[in-house]
Formats: structure tokens, sequence, C-alpha cells
């Protein structure tokens, strides 16, 4: 098959290696791409929602597949526009179509999804500007902290959870009111608030059949400790040493299989991957979020634990014959930490030169925000590149990543040092 992955991130780095290794991908190309991918495939200068331009190159490269790394193509219905387009008909894509990726697109859509398929998740009620004064009422019913969600895609900055009542209602104004998140929050949902640690399940499903794949832990906050603003991922870890198997089949009895099998109860088409956001409450996971792709930096510990072909693994989504596969995971454990330029999240400078990345033995480099300049990598977002490595246990991988980023070095780069360190 020729493959055209839509994204230019770690992510898609890592889900290019890893079909870079496939039996089924005779070319693979990435678009837009970056410094790593370059390296494995061919990067198109396309935008991930510019339909069009995908179509074209869709037609010219003669693609099979199309892998849809980010929500944001998924949300505006990429895979309905290849449905739709009869010279495109003939081409799979991985990533839901546009109703099912509400799940991501629309929090109060999640959410009822949720409460109809008897889903554990947090209690919530969601409001417009027209009932304001009802949202305030909820607050009052509810202990703090206050979680208060834009229902749209607000670049996973739409979150506040706020200790202080009267703070949390001035915020639900600003939202809903003064549109603080755009029309993203036109409406806001209101969550009780869920006390325990965090884990995110990931589920491949050709919308019969579905398959578990590695847990994983994300770091998302900037600062050591889990403090400061909110990022799109600082480092990850796989597997989540407290998603032991007893947890696990939890998770598959409550959650997983009652949400594939509401996809196809509700009507909503699904071959691709659904990302679980989980808190454990006690012993009880409750889903925070729906993601309809995988995370980043999630990826970059999930995929090296993956032992099938991930071609033939996705071809099986096409046909809808994953129920025939068996899924083989690596034993080791995998951890990454992500290297930013400084100041990120908030703003920072781009076009600094990495060095050193050609030294690094036991770790494998999956690029994110980098760009290839006349020979040189240079740096070209936040998040600039996961730095993986296997161990025996995450104390062991992690070793290997911290060892292995004494090599590399860009002007202000940062990174945590603590990843894994509430395990
Ligand atoms: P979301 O975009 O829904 O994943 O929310 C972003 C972050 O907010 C999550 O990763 C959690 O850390 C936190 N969060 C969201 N919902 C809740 C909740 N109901 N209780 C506690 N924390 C939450
Ligand atoms: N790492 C979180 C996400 O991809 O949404």
């Amino acid at each position: 098959m020729n493959i055209l992955i839509l994204g230019s991130g770690g992510r898609e780095h890592t889900i290019a290696w890893k079909l870079a290794q496939s039996t089924e991908c005779e070319n693979l190309y990435v678009a837009p791409g970056n410094s790593g991918t370059t390296q494995i495939a061919e990067n198109l200068n396309i935008k991930v929602t510019d339909f069009e331009a995908i179509k074209d190159a869709t037609l010219s490269k003669e693609i099979d597949m199309v892998v849809v790394g980010p929500e944001d193509p998924l949300v505006q219905g990429v895979h309905d526009f290849f449905i739709n387009d009869k010279s495109l008909q003939h081409v799979a894509v991985i990533g839901p179509q546009k109703a099912a990726a509400q799940l991501e697109g629309s929090k109060e859509f999640a959410k009822e999804f949720m409460m109809r398929h008897n889903i554990p998740t947090a209690a919530y009620q969601s409001f417009t500007s027209e009932n304001l004064e009802e949202g305030y009422a909820f607050l009052e019913t509810l202990n703090p902290p206050y979680v208060l969600k834009a229902d749209g895609l607000a670049a996973g900055k739409g979150v506040l959870i706020i200790n202080d009542i009267e703070e949390a209602k001035v915020e639900l104004k600003n939202m809903l009111v003064d549109a603080k998140f755009g029309n993203a929050s036109a409406t806001v949902v209101i969550e009780e608030f869920l006390d325990g640690i965090e884990l995110s399940c990931f589920v491949l499903t050709d919308g019969e059949n579905y398959k578990i794949l590695p847990t994983a832990k994300d770091y998302k906050r900037i600062g050591e400790g889990d403090t400061g603003l909110n990022t799109g991922g600082m480092g990850a870890v796989s597997p989540v040493p407290f998603a032991d198997s007893s947890f696990m089949e939890k998770i598959e009895e409550q959650i997983v299989k009652p949400t594939v099998k509401g996809l196809k109860e509700d009507n909503l088409p699904y071959k691709g991957f659904i990302f679980i956001g989980l808190i454990k409450v006690g012993d009880q996971p409750k889903v925070i979020e729906y993601n309809v792709r995988l995370g980043d930096p999630e990826t970059e510990v999930v995929l090296p634990r993956l032992k099938n072909d991930l071609g033939q693994l996705f071809k099986a989504v096409a046909d809808e014959s994953l129920g025939s596969i068996n899924i083989d995971i690596d034993e080791r454990a995998a951890t990454t930490v992500m290297l930013v330029s400084g100041g990120y999240p908030e703003a920072y400078e781009k076009g600094k030169r990495i060095s050193g990345t050609d030294e690094v033995e036991n770790s494998i480099l999956f690029h994110a925000g980098a760009q290839e300049q006349d020979g040189a990598v240079l740096t070209s977002g936040g998040r600039v590149m996961a730095v993986t490595s296997y161990g025996n246990t995450y104390q062991e991988a992690l070793k290997k990543s911290y060892q292995s980023i004494e090599n590399i070095n860009f002007d202000k780069m940062y990174y945590r040092k603590d990843i894994g360190f509430d395990l």
C-alpha cells in the first residue's frame, strides 16, 4: 500500500516509524511532516485540514490508505470527504467519521453518549448563555474544586479547575457570555471533580471488533511535581504500573465494550483509535474524556511496545477483520521525555539549531516541532523532540532517556526531570 499520514508531531513521526517497518507499506508520505518523518518518508507540504490538497496528493501519489494523526481533520469530516468523493472511495481512512468524532469535538455529546450507554464518568450538567443563572445554581450544589469545560475544541486549554465558587461563577460567565474560548465555550459542561490518578487507555476498533493497546500515563503540566501551565504533554510512561489485570478488566467490561457497542447502536461508524482518558477513583475507572486519535506523547511509548505490523493492523481495521488478529505487546516498559523550547507553553523562540542527536545510541528520537533546513535540524515548535527508551522497568527506561538527553542541545532547551515521579 501507499500510505499517507496526516500530521506533523511526535505522534506522526512514531506512526511513520512503525509503518515504515510494515510489510504492507510500499511508499510512505507524511503531510506536512517534520525533520524526523523526512528521513523515512516523503513530506508533502499540505495542511491537515486542506481537504482539496489532500485529495490531489492522494490521487497523484496513488494513495491506498490515509492515517489521520490529529483531531481537527476528523472533527471537520476528512473521512466523510473521502467517502463522499467517487474518486476517493477506494481509499481506506484510519480515523472515525465526523459524527463519531464528536466524541472529542463536543464534550456535551461525549457526556450524553456516556450517560446513554451507562459508562462511568463524572456527574455533570451543561449550560449556555441562556441559562447562566441555572449554571450558578448548579455550581452551588457542588463541592469545590469546580470543573468547567468548554464544549468544543480549544487546543487543550478549554478545561478550568477552580477552587473558589465566586471565581468559578466569573469564569462560567467569561466562557458563556464573553466567549473566553470563542465559539468552543458557547456551551459549557460543569462536572463533578474526580479525585484520583490519571491514565490513558488506547483502543483500536474496526467498528465491530476492538483491540486494547498498551496503557500510558502522560505528564501534562510544564513544571516538575505537576505544577504550572498545561502543555500538550511533557513525557509518558507505558505500561501504567497501577493498571493491574483486575483494573484493566474493569476498564474493558465497563468502558471499552459499552463504548464500541454504543457506537454501533448509535449508528456512529468508527474505524480508528479511541483514546480514553481515565481517572482511577478508589478502585473504579471513570472516563474524563474521549479523544478520537492517539495521544501525543503517549504514542511515543505505546507504538514502540506494539510488536504487531501496524500496516497489517490498519488493513484489518479497513476490512473489518480486526477480530482475527492477536495483539502482541513487548513486555518491556517504554518511557519518553519531551524536549521543549524555553518559554513553552507560552511564547517561545523558533529556529534554534538542534545538536548532538547523532550521538544518541540507547534511545529513539521522535521529532515533533523540528524541521530540516539546509542539512541542519532546527526547532519549529514548542514541543521539539521526544526521547523514547525501553527498559525492564520504567525506572531503567527513564534512566536511558535522561542519559540520552545529555547529548542533545539547543538554545533554551527545557524538559521535566521528574517524569514518572508519582508512580
Ligand atoms: P480534558 O480536556 O477533559 O482531558 O481535561 C483536561 C484535564 O483536566 C484532565 O486531564 C484532568 O487532569 C482534568 N480533569 C478533567 N475533568 C476532570 C474531573 N471531572 N475531575 C478532575 N479532573 C478533571
Ligand atoms: N497527551 C494528551 C493528548 O494527546 O491529548
